[in-house]
């Protein structure tokens, strides 16, 4: 078995990478660590470069076919990692997760309507809702101090006062790394089957459950949420290949899916470009190794995190993902207000992290950080905030 090396620092500067080319547009300095975008620093297994190079070596990139094989691949992965068992012809092909998103939100809902999204969560859900001239309806999560649950009771209200459209749900859920069980999934499809609304599950982080667990799908939970259920995956997170833009949706019901699917395909939406259908097979048929070697990774990187602020930054909680690799810091003991709290993570311990409040104003006191990086870098990131503390005597 090779063993995949995630301790090699690789330098991305200049290669046109928005997490480290873009930190001086973003946040006014190119001399900081990036542990913002939600990308990895590692090498991507070595299979999917294998796959493009191979292509390279013809000389013509015309249009090309979608082979089965590749479909088959998509379908195949779902079945043996996760039990969802989906048929060809209730998937096809969308540019990017949030593309599909949008997709399906211009589809299913229009101007004015209400689309229910839950606080913190990623950003993009209400910049395309809003963006779309839909009304962005927030049932917060409730913070359990040391977890988060969905509020069931809150959605039930907000579903009979506002009549929403659509749902957004993000499963498992980023910035927190929630994985919502079989219960309060069920709960979501019951309340939207009885009020008609359509439930898109973004599951982009699926593939990255932590220690053990094995993740979810919405749409196979039970007949209700198959039912109501547009479900938005991707190999993009999974084996760091968000470049190649090669994304999925998977539809249940026909009802649904049907004039979904035929919009898509008459304007040629959910046409896969072919180095994201290449990568794409590559990674589904030979990536599964390479991925076990990373998930164990992270998840030492998120002891290492854990252990760390508890030894030395207490005053630093740590909300630990039971999926992915961006872990939520609750930084609300050091009794800074929000902005100083930036000021603090960028102009002192020089680090560039996604600030809580973009994920909504419920993230405000937290910050995000991107730990799928070489350990050391981590654990270097961790020292200069823990000295940026001290400085402050707090
Ligand atoms: C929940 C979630 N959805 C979607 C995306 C982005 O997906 P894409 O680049 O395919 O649009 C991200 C990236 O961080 C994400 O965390």
């Amino acid at each position: 078995m090779k063993k995949h090396d995630f301790d090699k620092h690789i330098d991305r500067r200049g290669s046109g990478a928005l997490k480290w080319d873009g930190l001086e547009e973003r946040y006014g300095s190119p001399d900081l660590s990036a542990m913002w975008v939600a990308d990895m620093d590692f090498e991507v297994c070595p299979a999917i470069i294998d796959a493009l190079r191979r292509r390279l070596d013809h000389p013509v990139l015309g249009y090309a076919l979608t082979p089965d094989s590749y479909w088959q691949s998509i379908i195949e992965w779902l079945d043996r990692r996760h039990g969802f068992k989906v048929s060809r012809e209730e998937l096809t092909f969308t540019p990017g997760v949030v593309k599909g998103l949008a997709l399906a939100v211009n589809f299913f809902s229009r101007e004015g309507d209400k689309i229910v999204i839950q606080q913190p969560v990623y950003h993009p859900f209400r910049m395309v809702i809003e963006g779309n001239n839909r009304v962005a309806v927030n049932n917060p999560l409730i913070d359990r101090g040391d977890h988060y649950e969905m509020d069931i009771a809150g959605l039930r209200e907000i579903v009979d006062r506002e009549k929403p459209r659509m749902m957004v749900l993000c499963n498992p859920h980023n910035p927190i790394g929630i994985q919502w069980d079989r219960e309060t999934l069920a709960e979501v499809g019951r309340i939207a089957r009885e009020n008609g609304m359509v439930v898109v599950s973004d599951e982009i982080h699926g593939d990255l459950m932590l220690n053990g667990r094995r993740h979810l799908p919405m749409a196979a939970v039970n007949d209700d949420t198959a039912a109501v259920t547009v479900t938005l995956g991707a190999p993009s997170k999974t084996f760091n290949i968000p470049g190649m833009v090669s994304s999925w949706i998977v539809v249940k019901n026909p009802k649904l899916r049907e004039p979904f699917f035929h919009w898509l395909e008459c304007n040629e939406f959910n046409e896969a470009p072919m180095p994201a259908t290449l990568a794409a097979e590559a990674a589904y048929r030979n990536g599964e190794e390479w991925l076990g070697q990373l998930l164990e990774y992270i998840e030492g990187n998120v002891d290492a995190i854990d252990s760390f602020c508890r030894e030395r930054i207490p005053k630093l909680k740590v909300y630990r993902p039971q999926a992915s690799f961006l872990v939520w810091l609750d930084c609300r003991a050091l009794g800074m207000s929000h902005e100083r709290l930036i000021d603090l993570f960028v102009r002192e311990a020089r680090l560039a992290l996604n600030d809580g409040a973009m994920f909504g104003d419920e993230g405000a006191g937290f910050m995000r950080l991107n730990i799928a990086s070489p350990r050391a870098e981590v654990i270097k990131a961790m020292e200069r905030i823990e000295k940026a503390i001290n400085n402050h005597g707090l």
